[in-house]
């Protein structure tokens, strides 16, 4: 009998070895090495994806690269204008996309409404998680129509998806989830490193070959990371995370890693009875509609991707009913927060450190963009000294430990959206009017450059 090979693989970030160790000498984290059973193909199991195509074995020589021909990537439209921005422009042929996100978020909605709303296209969506009545219940929800060419199949092993591959030929295939697929040439179970891994690569050469667009869904792990080996994100070309906040019906579409178009794109969506919607105007449903001015809330102007957008920041500064002041933020970075506020103390002379500080950034979304700084500034300040400040202003700037007020990256764009939808004065920094006209602007710039300024501007 053949003896069985093991190894024993880092479950964080897919490194091998021979024998067990307490920490991954790759990414240092404890105790994530588990073994298991590998299995190199051989030849009376290779039934992988041929890489023979009518018979002859393809040979890849070396070109000059000034011979190679240029050709502009097509893109096919997927039906989704948010999709296709975030994928740069469309969906470009023989590339594998990985989507992840938390349990119940939405990547199976949002991938059966890709199969459902891409016009002329056959479509594969492989489940290894739910069975077909479930997707057909999920689909009756999203469209009353449904289409033609949309094909599911209810099947783990890559095997056996390859072989039905052949005979549909399929213009665009889903695999909902990568987890969940097992490959015969790999002894461990669904969802461990070297599975994921091996599955992975057969997906990638077929689509390399076949010149098919794949989507993977990936589950994420407790901390937000991919499930499964990090070298996943290497291997495939696009890598989008779903996000968003549960309770609310916002959801984004970020770009992570992007091979065909710039990362850090994103794309909105609202999750609604009937599948997910997309929202091409987040400005305006990001602002609450509010008669009455409210202290400690105040509108930044934030660039998120290559898009601008206006959003509302809200403070809550109350006396602390403990030794320890209570500090939390959703939808912005604490350590920023705490920053801002030791800022502020030092700086400016507020007491805020026998103060609990909630900072919550509405809709459910986070933002990284230091541009909402300023902005995050202006509601503490507002609710600590319960005045309002005028929902007709906005902020765009980024605060320095020294209290000074910094420039931020295209201005221009920011101040064109607060103008847009009807701000009268924005703050920006006295840094920022370099090359820009102020005469081409309706709305007020009231340009500041130390924090002082600002609350003599605001506050008197
Ligand atoms: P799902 O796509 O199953 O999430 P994932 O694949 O990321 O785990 O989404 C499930 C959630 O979306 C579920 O809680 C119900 C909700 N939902 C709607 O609100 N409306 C809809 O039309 C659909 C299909 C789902
Ligand atoms: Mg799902």
């Amino acid at each position: 009998m053949a003896k069985i090979k093991s190894a024993y693989f880092c479950q964080s970030c897919g490194y091998e070895s021979a024998k067990w160790l307490g920490k991954c000498p790759s990414c240092n984290q404890w105790n994530t090495f588990v073994e298991e059973v590998i299995e190199k193909p051989t030849a009376a199991n290779a039934a992988v994806w041929k890489t023979t195509v009518g018979g002859t074995q393809r040979v890849n020589k070396p070109s000059k690269l000034e011979e190679i021909e240029s050709a502009t990537e097509e893109r096919l439209p997927t039906g989704d204008q948010e999709l296709d921005r975030v994928l740069g422009g469309g969906l470009v042929p023989g590339s594998v996309t990985l989507i992840g996100g938390e349990p119940g978020i939405g990547k199976s909605t949002l991938m059966l409404q890709l199969a459902l709303n891409i016009k002329q296209k056959r479509v594969l969506y492989v489940s290894g998680e739910e069975s077909e009545q479930q997707i057909k219940m999920r689909a009756e929800r999203i469209t009353k129509t449904p289409k033609a060419d949309c094909f599911i199949l209810t099947e783990t092993s890559t095997q056996n998806i390859f072989k039905q591959l052949e005979q549909l030929e399929p213009e665009i295939l889903i695999v909902d989830s990568i987890q969940t697929l097992h490959s015969a040439h790999i002894e461990s179970t669904p969802g461990s490193v070297s599975q994921v891994r091996e599955c992975t690569a057969e997906l990638l050469r077929f689509a390399k070959e076949t010149a098919t667009p794949v989507f993977l869904i990936g589950h994420i792990t407790k901390d937000g990371a991919i499930a499964g080996p990090k070298i996943l994100e290497h291997m495939v070309d696009t890598v989008l995370q779903f996000e968003g906040d549960r309770h609310h019906i916002y959801r984004i579409l970020r770009s992570i890693k992007n091979r065909f178009g710039a990362a850090a794109e994103l794309g909105i969506y609202a999750m609604h009875g009937s599948g997910l919607r997309e929202v091409s105007n987040p400005s305006e449903v990001l602002l609450s509609q509010r008669d009455e001015e409210l202290s400690g809330i105040t509108i930044g102007a934030t660039i998120e991707g290559a898009r601008p957008m206006v959003i509302e920041t809200q403070a809550l500064v109350s006396i602390s009913a403990y030794g320890t002041p209570q500090r939390s933020a959703t939808g912005f970075d604490t350590k920023r927060m705490n920053m801002l506020l030791a800022v502020l103390e030092k700086r400016c002379g507020f007491r805020l450190s026998a103060k609990d500080v909630f900072l919550n950034i509405a809709g459910g979304i986070k933002v990284e963009d230091p541009a909402i700084d300023l902005s995050i500034i202006a509601a503490i300040i507002s609710s600590h000294e319960d005045i309002p400040v005028s929902s007709k202003i906005c902020f765009a700037a980024e605060v320095g430990l020294s209290g000074e007020i910094r420039a931020v990256n295209r201005v221009e764009q920011r101040i064109l959206e607060a103008e847009k939808l009807g701000f009268e004065q924005i703050f920006i920094s006295s840094y920022n009017l370099k090359g820009i006209n102020r005469d081409k602007f309706k709305i007020n710039l009231v340009t500041v450059s130390k924090i002082e300024e600002v609350f003599t501007a605001l506050f008197g």
